[in-house]
């Protein structure tokens, strides 16, 4: 039993899909936002508001150690942990990582109803940010296999990678 990793910008489905999928393997579920905010105490805007990006930052490096060191773990990570190598370096001997990848159309839908809760977005013109992100991160994103999610359904997109992980999985 290893972990499997899920990455990918904000709102392309990682916490929706990685709770179903963790349900598919029998693996528990940790998302590493949550596991941060468990840890500090306060809130992921309250984090950057009050102690910066760098801050949340190094609470994503303490995460990704902390979680590569156990095994039978879907981990949805926060969108930018994985755009660290350090954190790809710790987190990738533990298991398989994939991408989810999402149209910027997509992503706002899908992000419009919590924006708040996104730091990163949280400003006058979002669509144009995320394109503008979408286009800093790709090379990031691109080192991972990608996962489409576009007029997909939760289920249709575990479904995606239940087939990708079956050649290594060992049961
Ligand atoms: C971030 C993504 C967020 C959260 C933080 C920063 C990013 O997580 O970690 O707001 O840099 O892409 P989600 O991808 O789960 O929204």
């Amino acid at each position: 039993m290893q972990n499997v990793i899920l990455t990918g910008f904000m709102g392309t489905g990682k916490t929706t899909v990685g709770r179903l999928l963790a349900t598919a393997l029998g693996y528990r579920f940790v998302d590493t936002d949550a596991w941060i905010v468990a840890h500090d105490g306060r809130s992921i805007p309250t984090i950057f508001a009050q102690s910066g990006e760098a801050a949340f930052r190094q609470w994503e490096a303490r995460a990704a150690q902390t979680l590569a060191a156990e095994r039978g773990l879907v981990i949805a990570t926060g969108g930018g942990l994985l755009l660290n190598p350090a954190n790809e370096a710790v987190l990738a001997p533990s298991g398989p990582i994939f991408c989810l990848v999402a149209r910027p159309d997509t992503i706002l839908a899908r992000l419009h109803a919590d924006a708040t809760e996104r730091p990163l977005l949280n400003q006058p013109h979002p669509a144009r940010r995320i394109r503008q992100l979408l286009a800093e991160r790709a090379a990031g994103y691109g080192r991972f296999p990608q996962i489409h999610t576009d007029d997909q359904t939760p289920h249709q997109i575990v479904a995606q990678i239940l087939q990708q992980l079956e050649p290594e999985r060992v049961d």
